[in-house]
């Protein structure tokens, strides 16, 4: 049998005298979600849902853990994600898992395991969740983010598509109350026109390989588009030179950029086109954007189509277009737009007791309250009964239930209106009916 412990409170004494060491942080990059900032997440996500129901996307959950090569094989060997960014889990054996550093290739696996090309088409849906890269952490730049996605997949190839994801992330931003919003747009080409593009795109760059940086060097050979992406200032001279897309684009795609254009007028979405926006990750085609709110020079949402990428991941040609918002960026910046919490809506009453059977007994009648909408709030930790009224003036709620020593005794309870201070003693068993008249 084990030895029972006895009964003495040790829990005030130190377990050891040395201090400890460390200094436990978390993780580089990824940071706490603390109970003061949940309200905005909170109404973050519940806009984030209504919206996306509105729309007609209905919401699928991935694994956080992925199989190594659904990133691998198709967000582009050169791409910073696969390059540098991806946190590799040991699986057992021989599996080799990524944590997912976005949800778009996630997104596609799922359709095709589970055969969704048999349901209507397109399929429309949804996530959220957190998503990981080992990024340097800067400001709006960590290596735990969430994102909250939108794909559409299969049917026809129709840039309504487009606007649609385009539209879905526009107005959860909107409804975050993040001004002034401007889309930057562009078209990547498709697999007919891209390569004369590239080909050009090399020809131009090759003349000036000297003067390139380092990265725009080893892209040159590997991925050359890459080279319209680079930030470093000692290539933007050649960068705003570089043939452009919109003029090196085939009919069908740039008919494709005009339709979606056209449609974010229909919807009045502000937009510019930027010729140098050519996304981070390879499986794009024909339309890429971004969002940006001014002044803040990180995208708060981007996407684009990907009609290649289900075919490379083994489906037959199925095309898909979506976007997707990084919330912590948008957290950020209700926080600087100093968004208030709401008020909660439900009522609150506080208990105070004196004594530890009155304590036990008001654990009990908490209960009793569970199952109304009213919020119940105690302080246990603090046995005083002038220090339980303090904190009962200081809390939201309107009532306070004390229970003393002779309430216990004679299984009733004192009812006060912490506004007036006026108080009535009723019996315990009517308790909740009571409150309920008097917050009524
Ligand atoms: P992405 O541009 O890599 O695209 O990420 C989408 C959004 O997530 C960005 O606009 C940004 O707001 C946020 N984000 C990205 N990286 C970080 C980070 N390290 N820290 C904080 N926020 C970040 C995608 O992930 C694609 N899957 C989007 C998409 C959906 N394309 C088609 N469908």
């Amino acid at each position: 049998m084990p030895k029972l412990m006895n009964n003495k409170n040790t829990d005030s004494k130190p377990l050891n005298k040395k201090k400890s060491k460390f200094i436990f942080k978390s993780p580089k990059g990824m940071h706490d979600i603390l109970p003061d900032d949940q309200y905005l997440w909170d109404r973050f996500l519940k806009n984030g849902k209504e919206t996306a129901e509105f729309y007609g996307y209905q919401k699928i959950e991935t694994p956080i853990l992925e199989e190594m090569d659904v990133f691998l094989k198709t967000l582009g060997e050169e791409s910073d994600v696969v390059e540098k960014e991806m946190f590799f889990v040991k699986g057992g054996g021989a599996d080799k898992y990524v944590l997912r550093p976005e949800g778009t290739a996630a997104v596609c696996r799922a359709f095709i395991e589970h055969g969704m090309s048999h349901r209507p088409q397109p399929v429309k849906l949804w996530y959220v969740g957190p998503m990981f890269r080992r990024e340097q952490p800067q400001a709006g730049r960590y290596r735990q983010f969430h994102q909250i996605g939108f794909e559409i997949i299969g049917g026809s190839i129709d840039p309504i598509y487009d606007a649609q994801v385009i539209l879905a992330s526009f107005r959860i931003l909107e409804q975050a109350k993040i001004k002034n919003l401007t889309v930057n747009i562009n078209s990547i080409g498709c697999r007919i026109c891209r390569p004369h593009y590239r080909k050009r795109l090399v020809e131009y760059y090759k003349k000036h390989e000297k003067t390139l940086c380092a990265d725009c060097k080893r892209r040159l050979k590997s991925n050359p588009m890459r080279l319209l992406d680079c930030k470093n200032s000692s290539c933007a001279p050649l960068k705003a030179k570089a043939p452009s897309l919109m003029d090196n684009i085939c009919v069908s795609c740039s008919s494709h950029l005009k339709l979606v254009l056209e449609y974010l007028d229909e919807l009045s979405l502000p937009y510019v086109l930027n010729p140098h926006l050519v996304r981070g990750l390879d499986y794009y085609s024909k339309t890429v954007f971004e969002i940006f709110a001014d002044q803040n020079p990180l995208a708060l949402a981007s996407g684009g189509r990907y009609d290649y990428l289900l075919e490379e991941m083994g489906s037959r040609p199925t095309p898909g277009t979506g976007s997707a918002i990084g919330i912590d960026r948008v957290i950020e910046q209700m926080k600087a737009q100093q968004v208030t919490p709401p008020k909660s809506s439900k009522e609150k009453i506080f208990f105070v007791y004196l004594g530890d059977i009155a304590k036990k007994k008001v654990l009990k009648i908490i209960e009793e309250f569970r199952k109304t909408n009213i919020l119940t709030q105690e302080s246990f930790g603090k046995d005083l009964i002038k220090r339980q009224m303090a904190l009962a003036d200081k809390s939201e709620a309107q009532l306070a239930l004390i229970l003393g020593q002779r309430e216990v005794f004679e299984e009733t309870i004192i009812i006060r209106d912490l506004k007036s201070g006026l108080q009535e003693t009723v019996p315990v068993t009517k308790v909740v009916d009571e409150v309920k008249k008097r917050l009524k």
